[in-house]
């Protein structure tokens, strides 16, 4: 079956179109942003001091980490318990770079993250995204797309889901959640510009529905192996 892999920058709206697109097709979904929030979440929990790296790492290889991925609620526990909402914090928005440029901690949840994939590979297939899937987490994927969206774009989006509104005032709370924060990330993923056999899919002057519908119909023209 279909693996497919999306990544995008912070703000592309890959999150919503990924598991729009797993729905309509029938495919599992996996958010592996998610997991580098739930990890992030544990490392603060538990109080340990994210800079100390090695602390970190050993924190992250005994998380106790359950993914749900069916597209229609994609679930996120710890330890069996639901996090799927804490790790939405601004909290843990504003720390979770720190956990996810972390080598060790990469390379763990990366382990984790292509075991969901080859267990969905054999069975309705899967769409996973986040920031380095087309790159390392699944480069052999039947599909890679790089979502892209000009910054205004990103950063109009996001303010309007943390906070309702993209004023100034919006625009500018929501600028380290955004642009720092890729700008931290963009040090250990290249998730700007499309490596080899990646298609850009560019959504800025798109609507969520025409950006749907330009993945789903390069997901069907490659399962219908038209090139
Ligand atoms: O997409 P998101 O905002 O939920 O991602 C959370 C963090 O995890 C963000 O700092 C980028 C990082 N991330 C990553 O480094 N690699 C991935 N494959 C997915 C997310």
């Amino acid at each position: 079956m279909t693996v497919v892999a999306i990544d995008g920058p912070s703000g592309s709206g890959k999150s919503t179109i990924s598991r729009q697109v797993a729905q309509q097709l029938g495919m599992a979904y996996l958010d592996t942003g998610a997991m580098y929030r739930a990890a992030a979440w544990w490392c603060v929990r538990d109080g340990i001091d994210l800079s100390d790296a090695d602390a970190v790492t050993d924190a992250v290889r005994a998380l106790p980490l359950q993914m749900g991925t069916d597209p229609r609620d994609p679930s996120i526990a710890v330890g069996g318990e639901d996090v799927s909402v804490l790790i939405r914090s601004t909290e843990i928005s504003t720390v979770v770079s720190a956990v996810a440029t972390n080598l060790e901690v990469r390379a763990e949840l990366r382990r984790r993250q292509r075991e969901i994939i080859e267990a969905a590979r054999g069975e309705a297939g899967i769409v996973a995204e986040g920031r380095d899937i087309t790159t390392v987490g699944a480069p052999d994927a039947d599909v890679r797309i790089l979502l892209v969206a000009s910054e205004e774009a990103r950063l109009a989006r996001r303010a309007r889901e943390i906070h309702g509104a993209d004023d100034d005032s919006a625009l500018a709370a929501t600028r380290d959640q955004v642009l720092r924060r890729d700008a931290d990330d963009a040090t250990v993923s290249s998730f700007h510009v499309a490596a080899d056999g990646v298609v850009t899919v560019d959504s800025s002057d798109l609507t969520l529905e025409e950006t749907v519908a330009a993945v789903r119909g390069l997901v069907e023209s490659r399962q219908d192996g038209r090139p």
